[in-house]
């Protein structure tokens, strides 16, 4: 039984257009995924939109109906395509030059569906992502008038493929280390620094700028500044937009947000967390860069401290070490193995260690968070949540949150605040886990 109001949700009908800024790997496996689902070629396997329940009420009441099926979301089949990359291959081409899906079982049986996207040029500039190269790109003087052509695209892409609503999800390359400063501060600063091609625009501003001001909601799935300055989140609250990031959380930090909390629920110390990497895609040789690899760096460390509060507990983390390397190793290509080595201590200060050794497939893992993240995103914008969507840290290594707020990064915590969100819009009680109504101790 509902107790509360559900929000006004705008129905989601008509075509949803998902555009991934960057067609390599995540994008197109994510994309090639949704067809071959579509075609009932594939199961959605990790996509929480598609395969998740929710419980309602009570645990008496046995009601938990497909998350689908409670709040309204996209249909697949309502989803079209488009992308930019300076890389000019399109959707099939570049399918096979990453290597991730199945050439003759996945890639194959859709070329056709495949080779019809095409990346727009993009907005790229050497200076932001050092080992790339790419000649698909825009050409303009100031970074301004990029942005502006990016909104065109925006524009022309709705009309042209007949959409109701649009999603912009940035799955593009982790672009150099940016620290927020003055440009970034109010809209206005941020204007006249495209204007004046200030270096501290870097080309996944000019996205989310576009985005926000042709109406679009927006999520970063890298670690880049990107949305994250406040001149960017004021435009999103004043136009109504929904915007998040950052940082797809898929292997290694998963696991991490995961593990760390259950040695701080048994107040167990960590006295050190050392992370490695081998990985051999064309994200790996980004990340080979020193200046990518810091804004990731930056994305992987933060999580411990945020979640084991070494301030609040100063005997079990007050001297944590904690290191993360990734090491760009061709032969394993998407392939991604993910050591962690881990030094704990009990009762009387006795050390135990516990090593994880992880080997995923990196955008088999990124896929269907890109899937769920266009679906919520659009479910946020019709809901009319505007700004920060921090319901949606759940997919998030560093997740962007309100200012004076740390961020929430236990996975269950995040998945209890994304659950209770969905009640929250559907008019359901939110689920506390209190529980004392089924006993005789609980009955007023
Ligand atoms: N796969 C994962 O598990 C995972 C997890 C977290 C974050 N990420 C991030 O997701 C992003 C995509 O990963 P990937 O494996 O697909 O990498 P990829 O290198 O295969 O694809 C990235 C694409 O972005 C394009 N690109 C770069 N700059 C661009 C720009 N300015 N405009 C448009 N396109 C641009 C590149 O040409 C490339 O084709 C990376 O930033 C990565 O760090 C991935």
């Amino acid at each position: 039984m509902a107790t509360g109001t559900p929000r006004p949700i705008a129905p989601a009908k008509g075509k949803l257009g998902v555009l991934c800024v960057g067609l390599g790997a995540v994008a197109t496996t994510f994309i090639a995924g949704v067809e071959l689902i579509r075609r009932g070629k594939a199961k959605p396997i990790g996509s929480l939109t598609q395969m998740g329940t929710i419980r309602l009420g009570k645990r008496t009441e046995g009601r938990a109906p497909l998350i689908k099926e409670f709040i309204p979301l996209a249909d697949l089949n309502d989803l079209v395509f488009g992308a930019w990359d300076p890389v000019p291959d399109n959707a099939y081409q570049s399918c096979l030059h990453c290597g991730v899906l199945d050439k003759h079982e996945h890639v194959e049986p859709i070329k056709e569906f495949l080779q019809g996207i095409t990346p727009m040029p993009a907005a790229f500039d050497q200076n932001y992502v050092k080992r790339l190269e790419g000649k698909n790109t825009k050409q303009a003087r100031s970074k301004k008038e990029l942005a502006e052509a990016l909104r065109k695209d925006i524009r022309d892409f709705k009309a042209k493929h007949k959409c109701d609503r649009l999603v912009i999800v940035w799955c593009a390359s982790t672009e150099i280390f940016i620290a927020p400063g003055p440009a970034h501060q109010t809209l206005a600063a941020f204007e006249k620094a495209m204007e004046t091609n200030d270096a501290s625009i870097a080309p996944s501003m000019l996205y989310a700028y576009a985005a926000i001001m042709e109406g679009v909601p927006f999520a970063n799935g890298a670690p880049n500044l990107c949305c994250d300055v406040p001149a960017l989140e004021q435009l999103a609250r004043d136009k109504g937009i929904a915007i998040g990031g950052k940082d797809f959380k898929t292997g290694q930090t998963m696991v991490k947000t995961v593990l760390s909390p259950m040695f701080k629920a048994r107040m167990l110390g960590v006295a050190g967390w050392y992370s490695t990497n081998i990985l051999g895609n064309r994200d790996g040789e980004v990340l080979d860069d020193p200046e990518s690899f810091k804004t990731k760096e930056e994305s992987k460390l933060g999580v411990l401290e945020d979640i084991l509060q070494p301030s609040l507990y100063p005997d079990l983390y007050g001297n944590l070490f904690h290191k993360v390397r990734i090491n760009y190793y061709p032969p394993r290509g998407d392939n991604k193995e993910g050591w962690d080595n881990i030094d704990i201590f009990g009762w009387c200060g006795y050390p135990m260690q516990i090593k994880v050794d992880f080997l995923c497939r990196d955008s088999i893992l990124a896929a269907p968070l890109v899937l769920d993240l266009a679906l919520f995103f659009d479910l946020a914008q019709r809901a009319q949540l505007s700004g920060i969507q921090e319901w949606l840290s759940f997919y998030f290594k560093s997740p962007q949150v309100a200012p004076g707020l740390y961020p929430e990064h236990d996975l269950f915590i995040q998945q209890t605040k994304l659950k209770n969100t969905l009640r929250w819009l559907g008019g359901e009680p939110a689920i506390t886990h209190l529980g004392v109504e089924y006993y005789e101790y609980g009955e007023k």
